[in-house]
């Protein structure tokens, strides 16, 4: 078996580019292991979009010109405990603070015979749109040295995603989670 093909940021230029979604995706141009993930970008994101909702961000496969990834972007809050605000160096009053959510996140099924890392690479991505808006455009997401990326993990339909999140250094919001979710909610602090 052929190894797969390590992405990092340095030479996903070569095989990658990245652009936010600018017209329907035809039904089959994109098939992850969820159907529903599937649905989403052919049915809905585009609309999402439109309405401001969600952005979404695909990642194209230069040779093929096929999507191999996409993710949907939106703005979130968490909020967070005593001891979780120490953990950040956070000492303003407050308890909820602003950050940014992957709401979405997909990889081609097939594309993961080849390549490895394109997962964690769009959360690369993400932390870098999520450290733009926060300097430029979203001052109050830096709250000294915190700024958050957060996900809500679907376990329902990936029992084991957890496990990609922590890889990635997302840990668990211990404010936001009850025992009935059916997702987990994650942070990961994009300037640590
Ligand atoms: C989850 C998903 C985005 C991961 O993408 P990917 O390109 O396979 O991930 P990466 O190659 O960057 O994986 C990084 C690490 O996480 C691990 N990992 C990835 N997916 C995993 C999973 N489902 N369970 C356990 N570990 C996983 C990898 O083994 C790898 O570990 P390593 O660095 O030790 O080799 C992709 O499998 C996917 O699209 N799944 C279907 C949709 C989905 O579940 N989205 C997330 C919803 S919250």
């Amino acid at each position: 078996m052929t190894p797969r093909i390590p992405i990092t940021r340095k030479n996903s230029g070569g095989y990658f580019h990245i652009e936010q979604l600018h017209a329907v995706v035809p039904p089959g141009a994109f098939s992850c292991s969820i159907q529903e993930y599937n649905e989403y970008l052919t049915q809905d994101a585009l609309r999402s979009q439109n309405d401001h909702i969600a952005l979404t961000w695909l990642l194209w496969e230069r040779s093929t010109r096929s999507i191999v990834a996409y993710m949907s972007l939106i703005a979130d809050a968490i909020k967070l405990s005593v001891s979780e605000k120490e953990l950040h160096n956070l000492d303003y009053p407050f308890k909820t603070v602003p950050a940014m959510k992957v709401a979405k996140l997909a990889v081609s099924q097939s594309i993961q015979e080849t390549y490895r890392g394109i997962g964690s690479f769009m959360l690369i991505n993400a932390r870098t749109l999520a450290r733009m808006c926060n300097r430029q455009l979203f001052a109050r997401t830096r709250l000294r040295d915190g700024g958050f990326l957060t996900v809500d993990a679907d376990i329902e339909n990936n029992e084991s995603v957890l496990n990609f999140y922590e890889k990635n250094g997302f840990i668990l919001n211990t404010e936001m989670n009850n025992k009935n979710r059916k997702t987990i909610s994650m942070r990961k602090d994009i300037f640590a």
